[in-house]
């Protein structure tokens, strides 16, 4: 059999600070029960004033390197996916590759919305196959750029960062990187934005003023339609190609955004519930880091069984979506951080 694109391990890091919907509705309208009812969030993390989005990136990398057992110096590639960066310019993963002392990785970010971790572990996975060593982090700071006078935005949100470590199956065993399709609508872009700062909406005086230079904008409902029919679709049409049904998998690995869209992608695929994972109730909506995150802690809570087979899908801005399916053949080691035990 030819060469595959495995994951050889995961890392993960969730800061410290846990944020209730009881804390937020100290100074926003809003309930813990009206959170709860209609996103399943309880609570998310935000990163410490001196944590970045370099500096939560770098913890879930070496989290997986060390998993792994592989140094730095091994790595081929640093891909950082993020809507949230460190800065403009460089990318983010030029600050990891630093930190982590790749000294023979290239490094380069995407930006993919809350789909991009899967677009980019598409990209990654023909240089795996090839036989690089690729560190794919997705990362999100979305603490930082909500409203958090916005109750439409503000309790959605959470701060992590998860990591794959790719390599070929010749080299090593472990979560095998089956079939995957992803696909966008740009018309559909100006639903779910982080508008100004860019060449068409430059940050004048008067938007900053305004302090609404550096904030999402959403249209939460419409958001919502799409991503249930997006992940519904991308999970039939490639359970279709893989020749699978749903009775064929072990698990579904739903984009964590909220209760009520993956209860209703559930209900659209007929899925067994028990069969549908699902964290967002203490990590809240992660972005880039979302999908790869559940992964992790699946890993770290033992869910995952050798052999087993796995379908992840995910929605984001863009609009984006991507699913793909991972075949246990091996258990990845996992190194889960949660900055509230370490
Ligand atoms: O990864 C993709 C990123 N985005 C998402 O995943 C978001 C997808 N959308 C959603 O999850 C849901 O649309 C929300 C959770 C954002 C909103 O839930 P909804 O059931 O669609 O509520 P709604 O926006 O239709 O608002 C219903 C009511 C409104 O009040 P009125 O106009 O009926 O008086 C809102 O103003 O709920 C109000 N509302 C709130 N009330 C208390 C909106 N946000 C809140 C809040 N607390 N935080």
């Amino acid at each position: 059999m030819s060469n595959r694109a495995t994951v050889w391990s995961v890392g993960s890091y969730v800061p410290r600070r846990k944020v209730t919907n009881k804390m937020l509705s100290q100074h926003l309208e809003t309930s813990d029960e009206w959170i709860r009812a209609r996103t399943g969030i309880r609570e998310r993390r935000y990163a410490a004033a001196d944590e970045t989005a370099a500096t939560l990136s770098t913890y879930a990398a070496r989290a997986a390197l060390h998993a792994a057992g592989v140094g730095a110096e091994k790595l081929d590639w640093v891909l950082v996916c993020t809507d949230t960066p460190e800065m403009w310019s460089p990318p983010t993963a030029c600050f990891v590759q630093d930190a982590l002392s790749a000294s023979h990785a290239s490094a380069i970010d995407l930006t993919g919305g809350c789909a991009g971790f899967l677009q980019t572990l598409q990209l990654a996975e023909g240089m795996a196959a090839a036989g690089a060593r690729v560190l794919v982090v997705g990362t999100e700071l979305l603490s930082r750029f909500v409203d958090p006078a916005d109750r439409h935005t503000a309790v959605l949100f959470g701060d992590a960062s998860a990591a794959f470590l790719l390599g070929s199956s010749a080299e090593r065993q472990g979560l095998s990187l089956g079939r995957s399709l992803s696909q966008s609508d740009g018309s559909q872009a100006d639903i779910l934005t982080n508008p100004y700062g860019g060449v068409r909406h430059e940050i004048t005086a008067e938007v900053a003023a305004a302090g609404a230079h550096h904030t999402l904008h959403m249209d939460g409902p419409k958001v919502f339609k799409h991503a249930v029919h997006r992940m519904s679709q991308a999970g039939e049409a490639l359970l279709a190609e893989s020749g699978l049904t749903s009775a064929d998998l072990d698990w579904i690995v739903p984009h964590q955004a909220n209760q009520r869209i993956i209860d209703a992608v559930t209900h659209q695929l007929g899925l067994d519930p028990s069969r549908v994972f699902s964290h967002v109730d203490r990590f809240a909506n992660t972005g880039s880091a979302s999908v790869a995150l559940a992964v992790a802690d699946m890993l770290h809570q033992q869910l995952i069984r050798p052999r087993q087979a796995l379908l992840l899908v995910a929605f984001g801005a863009g609009f984006s979506w991507a699913a793909r399916m991972l075949t246990a053949d091996a258990l990845a080691p996992v190194l889960f951080l949660d900055g509230d035990t370490v």
